[in-house]
């Protein structure tokens, strides 16, 4: 797929999905506005979420169901029915917080994970998985931010080593640091996206990108 924003180079990326709609991008401009107050970043950010995740949910399967208006029979269809949304806490819960009302029967598997401010490499500090899952389970990760890629592969490894081989990953902004790491580790991850940014700045952060997204959530 050719990725071509404003903020990011030109670049080819195989099972990247970049959401280009003008109210996609317009929430993503106030949310990376330094000046936009928290209160309007928790908002904004919660409709990008939904915006995104809806995207990302046009891969979910389904089957052709029947059912009976008033009038007569009709053709529709019936989402499949295993779902895990997987937030990676902390920044995570704001897109779960959308796709729970998109997607309202999946299940939500918290992962909890850390940046280690020197090394950049993802610290777990909370998994709480059963032993198996249904293996046909699709997986959607969530997580506003695609950095170094450290977390994304951390989350996506906990599913893929329960035999999970149907893995998405929601990110508001990617780098494309970020993406190449997600991509070889796990080739067939689909990634949908608001942004391919730049590039990664000396302490791991997306530029331009929009700077911490956990703290910029919860006001901390
Ligand atoms: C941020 C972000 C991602 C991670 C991305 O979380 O929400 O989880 O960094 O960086 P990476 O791609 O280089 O791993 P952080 O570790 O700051 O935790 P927080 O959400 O609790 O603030
Ligand atoms: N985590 C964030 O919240 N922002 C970045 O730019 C990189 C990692």
């Amino acid at each position: 797929m050719a990725v071509d924003t404003k903020n990011g180079s030109k670049t080819s990326h195989k099972n990247v999905q970049v959401v280009d709609h003008p109210v996609v991008q317009h929430l993503l401009t106030r949310i990376r506005d330094y000046q936009t107050p928290a209160a309007d970043f928790r908002r904004y950010s919660l409709s990008l979420s939904q915006y995104l995740v809806y995207e990302a949910s046009r891969l979910i399967e389904y089957r052709d169901v029947k059912v009976e208006t008033p009038v007569a029979e009709a053709d529709g269809i019936a989402l499949k029915d295993y779902v895990i949304l997987a937030p990676v806490l902390r920044a995570g819960l704001i897109l779960a917080e959308a796709a729970q009302k998109i997607l309202p029967a999946a299940r939500i598997y918290h992962v909890g994970l850390k940046r280690d401010e020197k090394t950049l490499e993802a610290i777990s500090y909370y998994a709480k998985l059963p032993e198996s899952l249904p293996p046909d389970s699709r997986v959607i990760v969530l997580d506003p931010m695609l950095a170094t890629g450290g977390s994304a592969v951390a989350a996506i490894d906990l599913f893929h080593k329960l035999g999970l081989k149907t893995i998405q990953l929601v990110s508001f902004v990617a780098a494309p640091e970020g993406i190449k790491r997600v991509h070889d580790a796990f080739a067939d991850v689909h990634i949908t996206v608001g942004s391919v940014d730049k590039c990664l700045n000396e302490h791991g952060y997306i530029v331009p990108g929009l700077g911490d997204a956990g703290d910029r959530i919860f006001g901390t």
